[in-house]
């Protein structure tokens, strides 16, 4: 059984390098005897480094990545996020396909470029609406279009976060996906890895859950949705709802 990975989220969250610190303080007291799950806190940029010092049990996540160093104005590269601490990255989330018009040609470019130094990368997949029970085909096209240049050895590295958009809690009306949408989502990511890279490669992939992901619902992704844990945003800024998503993950 994979052990299941918990994403802290911050985005462009807290204003303040004390606040920061002071966030992760209390989420690595409240996580530090939980067994058996992997916790990795992703806060902006300008906090990694301060935030990295203070983590024992979390592992260090960054936002983003660009694929190289060098005359890129604003970017930051794999290279400079390893040498701050950081392991994992997370790849593609859809506040940047939609505010920043990242696309799937430059997700294509990233992917590799995280993998390739050594970083875990969480590449982030999802569509706008649902109509029924299928999952749209978009998924499929972001996941296959993302993975282009990944090779094979590269996947034991991936994480693949399956965030509707319609799920996640800055969205209005959004509402968490059901179990059974995310189990259904899973299997269909799950089937284009197997296609891409053979089914013992693609079941070292860890599939998560993300989009308005609380302490009353994470349980029910990992357990009925048999995800291998959840990207979890607005519920991380708070480090008692944190810390209970993180403790149910353990017991699932
Ligand atoms: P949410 O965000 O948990 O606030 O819905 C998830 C995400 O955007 O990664």
């Amino acid at each position: 059984m994979r052990r299941p990975t918990i994403i802290a989220n911050w985005k462009a969250n807290p204003a303040t390098p004390r606040k920061a610190i002071e966030l992760a303080r209390k989420v690595e007291r409240r996580i530090g005897r939980i067994k058996n799950v992997e916790v990795v806190i992703a806060p902006p940029f300008p906090f990694l480094a301060g935030v990295g010092r203070i983590l024992r049990r979390a592992k260090l996540g960054a936002q983003d990545a660009f694929w190289t160093g060098g005359p890129y104005t604003g970017e930051v590269s794999p290279v400079q996020l390893a040498a701050v601490g950081v392991s994992h990255v997370i790849i593609g989330h859809s506040e940047r396909r939609i505010h920043l018009g990242e696309s799937d040609e430059t997700i294509q470019k990233k992917l590799p470029a995280v993998l390739g130094r050594g970083l875990a990368a969480i590449l982030c997949v999802g569509e706008r609406e649902r109509a029924g029970s299928e999952i749209p085909a978009i998924v499929g096209t972001q996941l296959e279009q993302a993975l282009a240049g990944v090779k094979k050895s590269h996947t034991r590295n991936l994480l693949v976060a399956y965030e509707p958009i319609w799920a996640i809690s800055t969205t209005p009306g959004a509402a968490a996906d059901t179990p059974e949408g995310a189990f259904r989502a899973m299997l269909y990511i799950r089937r284009i890895l197997s296609r891409l890279y053979g089914r013992p490669a693609a079941e070292s992939v860890r599939v998560l859950y993300g989009g308005s992901v609380t302490p009353e619902n994470a349980q029910a992704f990992l357990r009925e949705g048999k995800m291998d844990g959840a990207l979890v945003g607005g519920a991380s800024l708070d480090p008692d709802e944190f810390a209970e998503i993180v403790r149910r993950a353990a017991g699932r």
